[in-house]
């Protein structure tokens, strides 16, 4: 399968925004396995918007709650079963989007990580640009390394921050894939005229 992993260090940290490029410039299908707060708009619904052309897979397990996997899941009366989140089975190149970052909890067992490590798909890690990245993206780079999920790099999104940036590269002996602004208006159009992604859909 070809695809990736689109993680990040925190949860609104622009990890459908980076899936909504990646899907239009790739020309790849889109799957969120677990979608929580879905009272709100979706995911799914959002990548619809922006990246018109991807096809969209139903996330196996959907809750209203805008809350963590496992506390989504147990206030409905449900588990999350980490065997019953298989890809869709595509031709092309796939994004998969998680929920948070690696390590929120999906059932009282398992982790974000613990899905990622069954995929084997290679993680793209989307961090801010600000203060308290540093932190936040080496823990998730060391956690990823330590489970032996191929890490592709990381994609900064936010107002340009060199320092931080190469202490990113430096300690966290990553590449970084992209460096993507604040944007005035995140719409499909403004998607489409940002750079493409200066590096390959891997194949897993
Ligand atoms: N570079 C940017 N410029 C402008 N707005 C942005 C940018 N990055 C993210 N946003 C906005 O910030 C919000 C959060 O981004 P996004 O939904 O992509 O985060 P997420 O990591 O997918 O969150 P979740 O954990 O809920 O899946 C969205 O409204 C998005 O449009
Ligand atoms: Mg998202």
């Amino acid at each position: 399968m070809k695809g990736v992993f689109v993680t990040g260090t925190d949860t609104g940290i622009g990890k459908t925004l980076v899936s909504a490029w990646l899907a239009q410039h790739w020309r790849a299908d889109y799957w969120k396995p677990v979608q929580t707060g879905a009272l709100e708009d979706s995911d799914s619904d959002t990548i619809a918007q922006l990246a018109p052309d991807a096809r969209i897979h139903p996330p196996a397990y959907v809750f209203k709650a805008p809350l963590s996997p496992h506390e989504a899941a147990r206030r409905e009366g449900a588990r999350i079963d980490l065997s019953a989140l298989i890809p869709p089975a595509v031709p092309g190149p796939l994004v998969v989007e998680g929920a948070g970052g690696v390590m929120v909890p999906l059932n009282e067992l398992a982790l974000m990580v613990d899905l990622m490590e069954r995929l084997k798909l290679p993680a793209i890690v989307v961090a801010r640009t600000a203060l308290g990245t540093i932190n936040h993206t080496l823990l998730t780079l060391d956690l990823l390394r330590r489970r032996r999920v191929p890490i592709l790099g990381v994609v900064l999104n936010g107002q340009r921050n060199p320092g931080n940036r190469q202490a990113i590269e430096q300690f966290g002996a990553v590449p970084i894939l992209a460096e993507l602004q604040p944007l005035l208006a995140v719409t499909a159009k403004v998607i489409a005229g940002l750079p493409p992604p200066a590096f390959h859909m891997p194949e897993s």
